[in-house]
């Protein structure tokens, strides 16, 4: 890095009109010092719709660990958008995403992107990582949900012969499934991963009753469960996960150190959501949306979140994971009152910062942007 600026200062007497900073991009795409980039080494097809995109990225970066994320950036339309995406590549290897083409930005990504493109990148985060301590696991992961646990996967099992993963993993045919033969072959070769496939279109859809669950991991109240996919999948799972620790809880009862007990006896369940659920705003009156700054007025519904009306405007707005997770779409509100779009409360304190991804207009709004 002191040795890019170095350059950096001793190019810009050269280099006008450009800037130094452009010059050296020209030599090292992922040079940047406003903007962590990293460059497209491999693109590799997976299934029909979805693509794994590794990356050599820039200074900046920090190595993942298993099951984490990053902020992705790609230019459309001369305007940067941003989305999260699951690291899948064993931690202490170079990062890759596998991206499922659902919309705009995962289009771009899946269909177009090339070795040699660069990607703008913000570092790992999330707590959506391995326990400290070694325990069973059981992975429950439906359609691109298993991108972070394929992380995990490959970090452990080949790793770690004390290991000891179950793996759950719902899609609706063979071919639509991610990874399934690499996976099979892990569980080949290692005696610590079980996989079980379950494909939809033959067997329907994934029942979350303790019995099912028991079918396919008879020992699944006793290990550490990790969930991704869709959200009716995980809210079921959720749903399971409280069922057994209120039966567990109510057998306990009498003992004093029935919480505890219900909690050891039950595992505990992490989920990692790629969406949230944003009804609970559902059919209330917007209204008049101003961005100061910016000099925009927009007539907004109370179900769209701001950031997607600001968007739609062409009001340059500060995004990350667009599900109210990273705080990267905060912004202060001037005046006016906004509807928390995952809850239904309402924030009209002037100076308050807000989440544009989850929140929506409900009445006149002016934010700071
Ligand atoms: C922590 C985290 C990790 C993630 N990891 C992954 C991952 O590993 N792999 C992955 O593929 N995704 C992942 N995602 C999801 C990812 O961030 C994006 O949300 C996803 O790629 C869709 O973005 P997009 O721009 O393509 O879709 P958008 O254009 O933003 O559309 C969002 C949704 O709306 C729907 N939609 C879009 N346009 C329309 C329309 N006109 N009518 C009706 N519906 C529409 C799309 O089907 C899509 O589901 C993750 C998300 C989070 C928060
Ligand atoms: S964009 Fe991540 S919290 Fe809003």
């Amino acid at each position: 890095m002191i040795r890019f600026m170095k350059l950096a200062r001793a190019t810009a007497a050269l280099t006008t009109p450009l800037t130094a900073e452009d010059f050296l991009a020209l030599f090292n795409p992922v040079y940047s010092s406003r903007q962590l980039r990293g460059i497209v080494t491999r693109v590799a097809h997976e299934t029909e719709d979805s693509a794994t995109i590794y990356f050599r990225p820039g200074h900046g970066w920090h190595a993942h660990q298993a099951g984490q994320w990053a902020r992705i950036g790609v230019e459309l339309d001369g305007v940067r958008q941003w989305r999260s995406y699951s690291l899948s590549n064993a931690a202490g290897h170079d990062p890759a995403i596998t991206v499922k083409d659902a919309g705009s930005v995962s289009h771009v990504l899946v269909r177009d992107t090339k070795p040699g493109d660069v990607l703008f990148l913000a570092p790992p985060q999330g707590d959506f990582v391995l326990p400290e301590h070694p325990r069973s696991l059981l992975m429950l992961t439906a359609g691109s949900g298993i991108t972070p646990v394929m992380s995990m996967i490959r970090t452990l099992v080949p790793r770690r012969p004390d290991a000891d993963v179950v793996l759950i993993n719902s899609n609706s045919t063979p071919e639509k499934s991610l990874f399934r033969e690499e996976l099979d072959e892990l569980a080949d070769q290692f005696p610590n991963l079980t996989v079980r496939h379950w494909f939809t279109s033959a067997r329907g859809r994934l029942q979350f009753t303790a019995q099912t669950i028991a079918d396919l991991c008879p020992d699944w109240r006793s290990r550490a469960a990790y969930a991704c996919g869709p959200e009716g999948f995980l809210n079921d799972a959720e749903d399971l996960w409280q069922q057994e620790a209120a039966v567990e809880q109510a057998r306990t009862v009498p003992n004093v150190t029935a919480g505890a007990e219900a909690q050891a006896a039950t595992g505990t369940l992490t989920i990692e959501r790629f969406s949230t659920d944003l009804t609970a705003g559902a059919g209330h009156d917007g209204g008049l949306v101003t961005f100061e700054q910016s000099d925009r007025e927009v007539q907004a519904d109370g179900d769209t979140p701001l950031l997607d009306i600001g968007e739609d405007a062409g009001v340059l707005m500060p995004s990350g994971c667009r599900m109210g997770i990273c705080h990267s779409c905060l912004i202060p509100l001037r005046a006016g009152q906004v509807r928390d779009l995952r809850t239904g409360e309402l924030h009209n304190t002037p100076g308050q910062l807000i989440q544009t991804c989850v929140s929506a207009a409900a009445g006149p709004v002016n934010l700071d942007l």
